[in-house]
């Protein structure tokens, strides 16, 4: 799958398919080929380029059968996109007794012309024993390997595993050694249950033993209540038979939630029902008149959460919109609040910094990676600190900068200031998003005592802008690199308009530039060599071939990559080395350590310097 664009695990991409491409994240409709009650060109209109339909019901069907083996599926179903078909799985589960087994069914979908092609996986509920679902997980990684498909095509192989989290994990990895497409099933029971939070348990574990270049599918997952926050955790796609079912039962979907038909004053302005029809109209209308139109009411709903989700992922506030949505269920909110746990995990697959500024409302705003990867920076800052001062909101506000700075070069501690109802480093204050914040004004304050600093007397120790520097370099980078990459004696120049630190020099030789947009370092090739020795966190082994042309400013492509730090977080410097050791480049991870050694193409550093420059 390629990449456009991402926000952490969340990603808009291209999958790629003989009838065309889909741009993810994507909702597929669950077409049944008995009951079209959407037509295909209106199902297009409403902007879903892709649909899912059941290979098992056409298998059984003597003349779907005839039709679809005859002139293949998209002509059966009257449509030119990409086609996903399942395997009878779901329904074998629901009414037991599936009479075609799967070799027999992939080759069935293989042969209608089907574009994604499902093995008949077992279905496993969070009510079966472990060792169901363990039995389960290890025939459906044997029916996988049992099959055969014709070229361009994609094999979806089912994850299972219950709410187990290494079950789910190890499906997950056998099925990535096999498959091209890797949908999520055993979910519906809990989606229908509204268990969102055993959800987040059982997405995050997929996705975590999934190769980060396969598609990742949510069976049944296409709600405009859920979706976002699947989306977030790494979802690209999924199907949605609700649209229809919801419609039968004359309910309406809405961004937040479903409502009945029977209670509804009006209908929005979105709504392609909107100017048709009042409420009372279409309650009154015939049954199939009425089940049409709520189902492209609903298809409208979801391809509408579709843009927003992806307007969200371009902007970089994924996390806040989840947050946001998470108010409007008590099951979303434990959900939201179940991610917490999944913080070291999540973290490292999201960007050192964003465009957009991170909001705060309450205490579970500070739920998100970021907040997470500061307070990890500060237990350590606090853990090797000999003395620390803390600095209120109040006293901050009450004093100039240069007063403070005047404070903290007089002596020796480390610095912390309140933010948001945490404590974090002083020097960070310019960075992402300690600067690029909105908070509310309630948000509870810190509880800690803290010793109001006095102005001293005595000459100064340290210089605030260089310590800002080397704390910088510490978060970014990690320990030790500090003072490497600026040794005293570097020589700072501030931009005369704002006073902030503009460049880092050496001997003359710029080292680190510091970006008005979100306070963080750039490296120069200078500033590479210092932080070498130190500097294994954030660097990849690339093949010799590769380096000849890194050194000279061009890009790390994925499949070059050798070797790369599981450390490496998206946007933070790289420094590319050859397979011989010599340091070539440094550049921008486009994606995180874990995800560059899988990749098969696209770009894994945007070099900006090579040594041959
Ligand atoms: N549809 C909904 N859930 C599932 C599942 O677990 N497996 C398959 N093959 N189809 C499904």
């Amino acid at each position: 799958m390629e990449i456009l664009n991402r926000d952490g695990l969340a990603r808009i991409g291209l999958i790629e398919t003989i009838h065309g491409k889909i741009r993810t994240p994507a909702v597929m409709p669950v077409i049944n080929p008995n009951i079209i009650t959407v037509p295909l060109n209106t199902i297009s209109d409403l902007g879903f380029q892709a649909i899912i339909t059941n290979g098992y019901i056409i298998r059984r069907s003597e003349k779907l059968r005839r039709a679809a083996e005859e002139h293949g599926i998209h002509d059966l179903l009257k449509f030119n996109g990409p086609i996903m078909t399942d395997s009878g799985t779901f329904q074998e589960y629901v009414y037991g007794g599936v009479e075609y087994g799967n070799v027999e069914m992939v080759k069935f979908q293989d042969r209608i012309g089907s574009d994604i092609i499902t093995i008949r996986d077992i279905f496993t509920t969070p009510e079966n024993s472990r060792s169901e679902i363990e039995s389960a997980v290890e025939e459906g990684y044997a029916r996988a390997r049992s099959v055969k498909i014709s070229k361009g095509k994609l094999l979806a192989g089912v994850i299972q595993g219950g709410l187990y989290p290494d079950l789910r994990m190890r499906s997950s990895k056998l099925m990535s050694k096999i498959s091209d497409y890797l949908p999520i099933g055993g979910v519906v029971p809990l989606l229908e249950n509204y268990r969102y939070a055993d959800l987040v348990d059982v997405i995050v574990n997929s996705k975590l033993g999934a190769r980060f270049d396969l598609p990742i599918h949510l069976f049944g997952g296409g709600h405009p209540m859920f979706m976002p926050m699947a989306v977030m955790l790494g979802v690209d796609t999924f199907d949605s038979s609700s649209y229809v079912k919801y419609a039968r039962g004359n309910r309406l979907m809405f961004p937040e939630g479903t409502r009945d038909l029977s209670k509804l004053s009006g209908f929005p302005f979105w709504s392609p029902l909107n100017g048709r029809y009042s409420p009372d109209e279409l309650r009154k209308a015939g049954e199939d008149e009425r089940i049409y139109w709520i189902s492209v009411h609903n298809l409208a709903a979801i391809s509408m959460e579709l843009s927003e989700i992806r307007e969200r992922i371009m902007e970089g506030s994924l996390w806040q919109y989840v947050e946001w949505k998470s108010q409007a269920h008590p099951a979303l909110r434990e959900a939201f609040i179940r991610l917490a746990k999944y913080m070291p995990k999540l973290e490292k697959f999201q960007e050192i910094s964003k465009k957009s500024p991170q909001y705060f409302a309450d205490a579970y705003s500070l739920s998100n990676p970021y907040v997470y990867r500061i307070r990890k920076f500060t237990s350590r800052y606090i853990e090797r600190a000999m003395d620390i001062r803390e600095f209120s909101a109040s006293y901050m506000e009450r004093h100039s900068a240069s007063e403070i700075a005047e404070i903290y070069e007089k002596g020796r501690f480390a610095a912390l200031i309140h933010w948001n109802g945490i404590r974090i480093p002083m020097e960070l204050e310019d960075t992402y998003p300690v600067q690029q914040s909105i908070s509310a004004r309630f948000l509870p304050g810190c509880r800690a005592r803290y010793e109001l600093p006095q102005r001293s007397a005595g000459d100064s120790i340290r210089n605030f802008d260089l310590e800002k520097l080397r704390v910088i370099a510490e978060y970014q980078y990690g320990e030790g690199t500090g003072v490497l990459l600026f040794p005293d004696g570097t020589e700072i120049r501030k931009s005369k308009k704002t006073g902030r630190i503009r460049t880092a020099s050496l001997n003359g030789k710029i080292t680190a530039t510091m970006r008005a947009m979100d306070g963080f370092l750039t490296l120069t090739f200078e500033g590479a060599k210092l932080i070498a020795s130190r500097a294994r966190r954030i660097s990849i082994v690339v093949t010799k071939e590769s380096a000849e042309f890194n050194s000279k400013g061009m890009n790390v492509f994925c499949k070059f990559v050798r070797k790369a730090s599981n450390w490496i977080i998206p946007m933070n410097d790289t420094l590319v080395y050859s397979e011989d050791g010599s340091l070539v480049a440094v550049g921008k991870a486009a994606m995180s350590g874990r995800e560059m050694k899988q990749f098969r193409r696209g770009v894994a550093v945007n070099v900006h310097e090579g040594v041959l420059e």
